[in-house]
């Protein structure tokens, strides 16, 4: 399959992007220097937790410094909950946004209009790292509102001159049809959604392999190149990879580049990346798995320090940029299950359901406790043309190689197609029945 050369042409990227990491650090520094006292000096959290742990900002004058300061965890945004941990008066925050938590109040997040114009532009960058460019119809189904996926997508696609089409999430027959009329080069939509839309497509009879689309950009939850693969194939589009988190701006904190696919690069000049050993909260070096943490260099309203993600990957040196990148997320901390002792993630799952032609990419996990075991059932659809005899041999053959690779027995459950949980977002992947004790 030969997909369209998106890559960038010579003078198109910003200059940070390809500079020397020796620039790269000249910046982080005097920006983090900044970032550190302007979070001391006018946010009272801060000023405790520097505070509590004895370090001050002067304490900061090389990179290496910044490992004295204190963790941020989403516990202490839930504490200074709504506005406390905003470092500008109220009335100078032209932007609110939230995101929904497991449990009890959302996180508020605020941005400066300053804050607003760095956020349109770096989503401007990862839509160009993506393959998009000005001139280019973006369809954004990413959902509009307090969730920063939509608005982020919007800002950033205008920034970089594209026409936008602002449909939101949902109206799955609605999408299909857009995407059919208008023909957008560029979609931005969680993958799990993708999913649907391509269901969408099959169910109106329309070829998804003549959309016209170039590019989709897809992030929000964790995905595989399993599941790449899959979309790459089913419309004959890139499918690359964005990252961010609410807490530290929204989308596009890091995005890959499509001329390599190789992982994130975070966009170092407004974020400073470190990843820890989550027991232990020891900075681990490059090239090594644990949990990511990010101190924002530029952001006014809301400046975050050492802000813990529980997200969970490793930092590996730049390729198509000069910025590190970060690979794949291949879980979060408190997305893992603990089945019998072994960690799981569903990513591990899902990499081996997309191996079977009769399985679709929709599943779900359902964990559940009969007397004191765990137990796990894997609940997946299976492609409308193989339901039936083939479909529930490929069931069976997924329960074997779950127990062979991963190492934990689960009940394979093949579904009719349309039978697993749709989100207009973000997929739920796992359902936790099992007693809280
Ligand atoms: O999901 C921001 C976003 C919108 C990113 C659209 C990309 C595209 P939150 O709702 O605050 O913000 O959720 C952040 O989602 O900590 C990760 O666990 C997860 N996440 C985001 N992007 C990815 C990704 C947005 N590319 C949380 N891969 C993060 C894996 C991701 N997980």
């Amino acid at each position: 399959m030969s997909l369209p050369d998106l890559s960038p042409r010579p003078g198109e990227l910003e200059p940070i992007e390809t500079a020397s990491r020796d620039e790269i650090a000249g910046v982080q520094t005097s920006r983090l220097a900044w970032s550190l006292r302007h979070a001391y000096e006018n946010v009272p959290h801060y000023r405790r937790s520097f505070d509590a742990a004895g370090v001050h900002p002067d304490d900061f004058r090389t990179l290496d410094d910044l490992a004295k300061f204190p963790f941020t965890a989403k516990a202490d945004l839930r504490a200074n909950y709504p506005f406390g941990m905003f470092a500008v008066p109220r009335e100078r925050v032209a932007r609110i946004h939230a995101s929904s938590g497991t449990t009890g109040k959302p996180t508020v997040v605020g941005y400066t209009l300053a804050d607003i114009d760095t956020w349109s532009n770096l989503m401007a960058r990862s839509i160009r790292a993506s393959g998009g460019r000005a001139g280019m119809m973006v369809h954004v189904a990413y959902g509009y509102g307090l969730f920063t996926g939509g608005l982020g997508a919007h800002y950033g696609a205008e920034r970089l001159g594209c026409t936008v089409v602002p449909m939101s999430g949902g109206q799955t027959e609605r999408q299909v049809q857009l995407i059919a009329d208008f023909r957008p080069d560029v979609i931005m939509v969680t993958p799990s959604y993708m999913l649907s839309i391509l269901d969408g497509f099959r169910a109106a009879g329309v070829d998804p392999r003549a959309t016209g689309l170039k590019v989709g950009i897809f992030g929000a939850e964790p995905w595989t190149n399993a599941m790449r693969r899959e979309i790459e194939d089913a419309f004959a589009m890139h499918a690359v990879d964005i990252y961010g988190l609410s807490e530290v701006m929204g989308p596009g904190v890091a995005c890959e580049c499509v001329e390599t696919k190789d992982g994130l690069h975070i966009w170092e000049d407004h974020f400073f990346p470190e990843v820890i050993d989550p027991e232990t909260g020891r900075v681990l070096p490059d090239g090594e798995e644990g949990e990511l943490v990010f101190t924002s260099l530029t952001k006014q309203a809301m400046p975050v320090v050492r802000y813990r993600t529980r997200d969970l990957t490793r930092l590996l040196p730049g390729t198509a940029r000069s910025m590190r990148r970060m690979m794949k997320i291949t879980g979060r901390s408190d997305d893992m299950m603990i089945i019998r002792g072994v960690n799981v993630f569903p990513t591990q799952i899902e990499e081996l359901i997309l191996r079977y032609d009769g399985l679709a990419g929709h599943y779900q996990v359902v964990l559940s406790r009969t007397g004191r075991m765990d137990e796990m059932a894997v609940h997946v659809e299976a492609r409308p043309e193989s339901w039936g005899a083939a479909a529930d041999d490929d069931g069976r053959d997924l329960a074997v190689r779950i127990k062979e690779r991963i190492g934990v027995t689960a009940r394979v459950v093949v579904e009719a197609p349309g039978q697993v949980e749709r989100s207009l977002g973000k997929a739920r992947r796992v359902v936790d029945n099992r007693p809280r004790d």
